[in-house]
């Protein structure tokens, strides 16, 4: 569609009335800052989260759920599905818009599906390969994580998953929503709309970055100092 600029080529077969921005952090002041801007759709946190906010992962998910609206990915820490199931119940206990987030092995996609079948969102993460992101539609989730920032880091365009996956979600009408993690650069946002990805969850320093183009800074400047002369006010 875009070949001259090195985009890659895209036709989303069902199109969607929104690109959904969850926020990756457990930080509440930052998701609070920017729900206020009507950004957040949803939040995802990981273990790695849950260490860097220095809180309880029952008590702050909690705080989160209350805060936002939309889904709320709190990751299950076994490896086994006999006790990830019971987390994940546990975790879907916390609030009605929690997302159980299990990792890509075959435990995972087993409490996958029981908890699908349960009647729970499950976000399935660690998505490395089109392979790992069919397998997790097969097991009924709602969401499937690829990391791309982790991919790019051992010189594989992890843009490249996005848009094989886009198309074999369409080619079939699978439901899973491809929810684009490990976000490193405002341009992993632009290409994940292009390809339309269904969700990106963004470090918030990254999503504050959207807005940035300096001619706005300029243009802005021009306006204020013409302002000024004109000696009039509104209020
Ligand atoms: C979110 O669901 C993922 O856990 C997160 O985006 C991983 O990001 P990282 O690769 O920067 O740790």
């Amino acid at each position: 569609m875009f070949p001259k600029n090195g985009l890659r080529e895209s036709i989303p077969v069902n199109r969607k009335n929104d690109m959904k921005f969850f926020v990756d952090t457990a930080e509440i002041s930052e998701i609070a800052e920017l729900n206020d801007l009507g950004m957040v759709d949803g939040v995802t946190t990981n273990p790695s989260l849950i260490l860097k906010s220095g809180r309880n992962i029952l008590e702050v998910t909690k705080e989160i759920c209350d805060l936002v609206e939309g889904p709320v990915s709190a990751e299950v820490v076994s490896l086994k599905s006999d006790e990830m199931i019971a987390e994940g119940r546990k975790l879907a206990a916390i609030a009605e818009n929690i997302a159980v987030k299990v990792p890509l092995t075959w435990d995972g996609l087993k409490t996958c599906k029981t908890l699908t079948d349960d009647g729970f969102k499950v976000n399935v993460t660690l998505c490395f390969s089109t392979n790992q992101a069919l397998l997790a539609a097969k097991a009924g989730a709602a969401f499937i994580s690829p990391f791309v920032g982790r991919l790019d880091d051992i010189n594989i365009d992890g843009m490249d998953l996005i848009a094989e996956i886009r198309q074999i979600y369409d080619n079939y009408a699978f439901e899973t929503e491809i929810l684009v993690a490990s976000i490193r650069t405002v341009n992993h946002i632009t290409q994940s709309a292009i390809i339309g990805a269904d969700v990106v969850t963004v470090p918030p320093a990254i999503l504050k970055k959207l807005i940035h183009h300096p001619l706005t800074d300029k243009g802005l400047e021009g306006f204020m100092k013409d302002w000024a002369k004109t000696g009039q006010k509104i209020l």
